[in-house]
């Protein structure tokens, strides 16, 4: 038994110590340029999968028509737009000098189409870690994070006018 426990104990101690050396010696390249540590996008996507929970299911306050479209277009222009791009333009020029990359929302890209506009909601409101996304309570009010993610929804049909908005001509 007690050479169970020291065989753990040492184990659980050499682990530490090659994380240590991993991490100090330069195993973990910090530059926005390395490719992704074996299964980092898996951590990464189940980690922010765990911490959305059920606030993905969450239903929006303010429906999904042209006038919230045009509302969510007016926040996106002034505090997503320089990251995420333009309409019809796909990544923006900043996208690849960051890393995660930062993920064109709007057409010709899916976006988060896919995804439940709780989640999005959940995202806007709270960012990511380790990302560069910010988080935007309480710098835009719940409302205006609503219309923005029915925004995102609902990007690959929006009406002409909010497509304008987002292409930066108005
Ligand atoms: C400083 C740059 C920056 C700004 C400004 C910014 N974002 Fe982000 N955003 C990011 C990055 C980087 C990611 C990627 C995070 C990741 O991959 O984990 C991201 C991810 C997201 C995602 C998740 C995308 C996905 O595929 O799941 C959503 C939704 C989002 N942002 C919405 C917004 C909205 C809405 C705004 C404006 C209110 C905004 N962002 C402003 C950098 C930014």
């Amino acid at each position: 038994m007690i050479k169970f426990i020291l065989g753990i104990i040492i184990g659980v101690v050499l682990a530490l110590g090659g994380l240590y050396l991993y991490l100090t010696r330069g195993g973990l390249q910090m530059s926005t340029t390395s490719a992704p540590l074996p299964l980092e996008r898996y951590f990464a996507h189940h980690a922010l999968a765990a911490s959305i929970g059920k606030a993905a299911d969450k239903q929006s306050p303010v429906a999904a028509d042209d006038a919230t479209f045009l509302a969510g277009a007016q926040v996106y222009d002034k505090n997503c737009m320089g990251c995420h791009g333009r309409f019809g333009q796909g990544p923006s020029g900043l996208s690849k000098r960051m890393y995660p990359h930062i993920p064109p929302l709007l057409p010709p890209a899916k976006g988060v189409t896919d995804d439940p506009v709780g989640g999005t909601h959940w995202v806007v409101s709270n960012g990511i870690r380790f990302s560069g996304m910010p988080s935007f309570s309480p710098k835009l009010s719940d409302t205006e994070i609503w219309q923005v993610s029915q925004l995102l929804k609902n990007a690959d049909h929006l009406p002409a006018p909010v497509q304008e908005v987002l292409r930066g001509k108005q």
